[in-house]
């Protein structure tokens, strides 16, 4: 594989000017200038400036940092970052910002006890777990079905945004703590956690409100406990658990562990769902393509979890919103030793920020960048330039649990829907990303709903 040049502003492969491997004290290019480098408009629209002066990784002042940051879009470096030398990798800045509102649950942890609780909780995301919840996600999918029927009726439109973050906050809800999830709606007269969906800021306010929520949770765990029932679905599963000596989650744990699923769980996929109804609406030949597949699927407002494999054109359109709009558009890493990264050298402590959103639309990587095009994963992404090229769920040991359980609530609930509606996007709506902790619309999406 021949080298790179440093810094090119195209991914040249080719270059005179190659650095030397060997020589640990070359640095990436970068700004001498200090950049301050968070979650917002500034910083992404700042990261655009440095890949496209600098390339693809690139070193950066960052003065909250004492150490070096590197910014990293390269799929070669992500893959050695991720997956070939990711022991040498902990979470880097920003996470204890997430750790305020998740404790120490196993999106924040590190080292043995992320281990731990990583291993404890992987069996309850097993394929044939997540299947077991697909009739409770097609229920809570059929469930909207009169009310958009009304709207479709009545020419009211309907911010989608939030119809999205709804659904998708029910449905880990319902994945984490089944029937009793209904009980905790009559005893609070409505969902306790709806605030989650009705204020989009992560502040120190909603953080301590959501925290305070756990004390919910907490009295769940304590009467399965009492009934000797932990329950058959993922709360019960990290009940049911035991590490290596045997020994179960603490109730401080699994709570944890339950606020980061609900986190992690429903922004990320009402997320995807909302920019996917939203290019569908824009793009009349892959909503046409799509509606093809499903109406043939779909009956009675059905869809057998058998066919779910043939939703092939469905799940090309959900890949190409999560490549056009990455839930986690930036995400950080922090080397613990000294390493070389394609040729630069990196040293301990060093903060390295990775960016599936830039990644994500490489003109080298992807034929058509900025556009929506579901082409790309034809094939079921066999054509992909790069493996690391589409990194939604990022990669290695730290690769996102709930990948599948993700794929399968879209796919259920676009299938679905899509037989039975069409969406227009109301016009004239300013449509701007809000690149946050997630991946947002800056304003809700609304749309016209048309029955079929
Ligand atoms: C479109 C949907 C989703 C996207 C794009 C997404 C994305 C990601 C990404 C990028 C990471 C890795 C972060 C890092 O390495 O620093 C991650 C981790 C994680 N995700 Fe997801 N996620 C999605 C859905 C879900 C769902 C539905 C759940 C739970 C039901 C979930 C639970 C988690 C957990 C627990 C981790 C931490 C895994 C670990 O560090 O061991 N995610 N997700």
């Amino acid at each position: 594989m021949p080298e790179r040049i440093a810094g090119s502003i195209s991914h040249c492969y080719l270059s005179p000017i190659m650095p030397d491997i060997t020589d640990r004290t070359i640095r990436a290019p970068g700004p001498d200038a200090p950049i301050t480098l968070d979650i917002n408009l500034e910083t992404q629209q700042t990261i655009k400036k440095l890949l496209a002066e600098y390339g693809d990784i690139v070193k950066v002042h960052n003065p909250k940092n004492k150490d070096l940051s590197y910014l990293i879009t390269n799929p070669d470096a992500l893959k050695h970052v991720l997956i070939s030398n990711h022991s040498n990798y902990i979470k880097g800045p920003g996470f204890e910002r997430v750790k305020m509102l998740l404790g120490n649950g196993i999106i924040v942890s590190d080292g043995d006890f992320w281990r731990r609780q990583r291993t404890m909780i992987q069996p309850a995301f097993s394929r044939k777990n997540i299947l077991q919840l697909c009739e409770m996600i097609k229920l809570v999918t059929q469930n909207l079905i009169p009310k958009w029927r009304k709207k479709a009726e009545t020419g009211e439109a309907i911010d989608i945004t939030t119809e999205m973050s709804e659904f998708s906050l029910e449905v880990i809800l319902r994945a984490l703590l089944s029937n009793d999830f209904d009980h905790l709606v009559i005893e609070q007269g409505g969902n306790p956690f709806a605030f989650l969906t009705e204020d989009a800021t992560r502040d120190l306010a909603v953080a301590m409100k959501f925290r305070q929520s756990g004390k919910l949770i907490q009295e769940i765990i304590d009467t399965r406990r009492d009934k000797n029932q932990e329950g058959e679905d993922l709360l019960g599963s990290m009940m049911a658990a035991t590490d290596k000596d045997g020994k179960n989650m603490s109730d401080k744990e699994l709570i944890d562990e339950v606020m980061t699923m609900i986190i992690a769980g429903h922004e990320t996929s009402g997320g995807t769902l909302n920019w996917l109804w939203y290019e569908l609406s824009q793009n009349p030949v892959a909503e046409a393509l799509a509606y093809g597949e499903v109406s043939s699927l779909v009956s009675d407002n059905n869809i057998s979890t058998d066919q779910l494999g043939a939703l092939g054109y469905t799940k090309q359109c959900i890949n190409e919103a999560l490549r056009l709009y990455p839930p986690v558009w930036l995400f950080s890493r922090k080397a613990v030793k000294d390493d070389v990264l394609q040729g630069y050298s990196i040293s301990a402590g060093s903060n390295i920020y990775l960016s599936p959103y830039f990644t994500h639309r490489d003109p080298e990587l992807w034929a058509k960048p900025n556009e929506f095009h579901p082409d790309h994963f034809i094939n079921d992404g066999a054509n992909l330039k790069h493996k690391q090229a589409f990194i939604p769920f990022s990669a290695g040991s730290r690769r996102c649990i709930g990948e599948y359980f993700s794929y399968v609530e879209m796919q259920l609930h676009m299938a679905i829907m899509l037989k039975l509606f069409k969406l227009d996007a109301v016009p004239d709506q300013q449509m701007e990303i809000d690149p946050g902790i997630n991946l947002r619309t800056k304003n809700s999406i609304m749309m016209q709903i048309n029955l079929r």
